[in-house]
């Protein structure tokens, strides 16, 4: 039997909801990570401190009572916000990022930039205020292949923004293609998350043998020369690439519909997956720094001191569980996980 311990991870892309969801969601998280980069895109966005404060009291109350988590809170930005917006987010020991959902791109985000050379200013702020800028890196552009999303965002959008705040730190989110992965290699200061999900299958998990609602997300998935370089990048031990699941719980009902909600739920399995992932590719050397180290160190925030370990032993997760007043479906239940997490 393998087994291995490893500092405590971080999650640096995390969905948990709201209300009653929240007692479902929170605790898969709290269980094997200390800390987690919460997102914004609430039915309600989280556009202000005073939000992002309240929304993160609610966490804590959903959370275990013998477990010590850290949420840590992001600003949605929208058209409206302002410089002022950014000093005040930047002066909260709980705010640590700001997001870009370009409007229209994903769950939730109809109130995200329409007009993103508008924000400039508030770009300039936080490059001022060092407060991390969060990219959903996708055009929403109907005439855009939305394989293509991705790339045509970089090229639009990002490469520009970079390009004049060379000392803001970005993340481009849920990194997706072969191209991001050049991106993110090429600039200072510029990382990417990546998600179970994208370094586990190609778009054929999507469609091949009828179509697979649990395995859609955005960015979606792309070919499999994409996903081979996500790999090369997370297991390759550079700094710039970490952990973040993106788990995205959608209801059960709400993901097997005519028109499926984007998003995967991960959080019940996630160091399980990337565990296995990284075996598979004989890079468990590697996973620590991945998973508890360059995150951190990103968000200049210390490192954890607690350990968790995982041993290699088979388990089923079940085919749903509760989520609310609802269900929801696991991703990857279909197939025995190979790792779990020691108690
Ligand atoms: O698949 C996704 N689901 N991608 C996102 O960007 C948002 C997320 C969600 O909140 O459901
Ligand atoms: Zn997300």
């Amino acid at each position: 039997m393998k087994e291995i311990s490893i500092t405590q991870p971080d999650d640096w892309h995390l969905h948990v909801r709201d209300g009653a969801a929240l007692l479902s969601s929170v605790p898969f998280t709290a269980r094997q990570f200390k800390r987690a980069i919460i997102m914004p895109n609430l039915a309600k966005p989280v556009v202000n401190v005073e939000m992002a404060l309240a929304y993160r009291n609610r966490i804590l109350d959903a959370t275990p009572q013998n477990i010590m988590f850290d949420p840590l809170m992001t600003l949605y930005l929208t058209n409206k916000t302002s410089r002022e917006g950014i000093k005040q987010a930047s002066q909260s020991k709980h705010v640590h990022a700001a997001k870009l959902y370009p409007a229209g791109a994903t769950t939730n985000s109809d109130k995200g930039v329409s007009k993103i050379d508008d924000l400039w200013p508030v770009f300039e702020q936080m490059e001022i205020e060092q407060l991390p800028l969060l990219v959903h890196a996708e055009v929403t552009d109907t005439d855009i292949d939305i394989f293509d999303r991705e790339q045509v965002f970089i090229d639009l959008h990002l490469s520009s923004i970079r390009e004049a705040f060379p000392e803001l730190p970005i993340v481009l989110e849920h990194a997706t293609t072969a191209q991001a992965v050049e991106f993110v290699k090429n600039y200072k200061h510029t990382a990417a998350t990546l998600t179970p999900q994208h370094l586990l299958f190609n778009r054929n998990a999507l469609l091949v043998g009828g179509i697979q609602p649990h395995n859609y997300c955005l960015p979606i998935l792309k070919r499999e020369t994409h996903r081979e370089a996500l790999i090369t990048a997370a297991t390759s031990g550079d700094p710039k690439f970490f952990l973040g699941t993106d788990s995205a719980p959608h209801t059960k009902q709400a993901k097997e519909n005519s028109c499926g909600c984007a998003g995967c739920f991960t959080a019940h399995a996630a160091m399980e997956l990337y565990t296995e992932i990284f075996d598979a590719e004989d890079a468990l050397d590697k996973l620590e720094a991945f998973s508890s180290f360059y995150g951190a160190d990103f968000y200049r925030l210390p490192r954890n001191k607690s350990t968790i370990t995982l041993i290699k032993k088979e388990w089923q997760a079940p085919k749903s569980y509760p989520f609310a007043e609802h269900s929801i479906v696991p991703f990857r239940h279909e197939q025995a996980l190979q790792w779990q997490i020691a108690d």
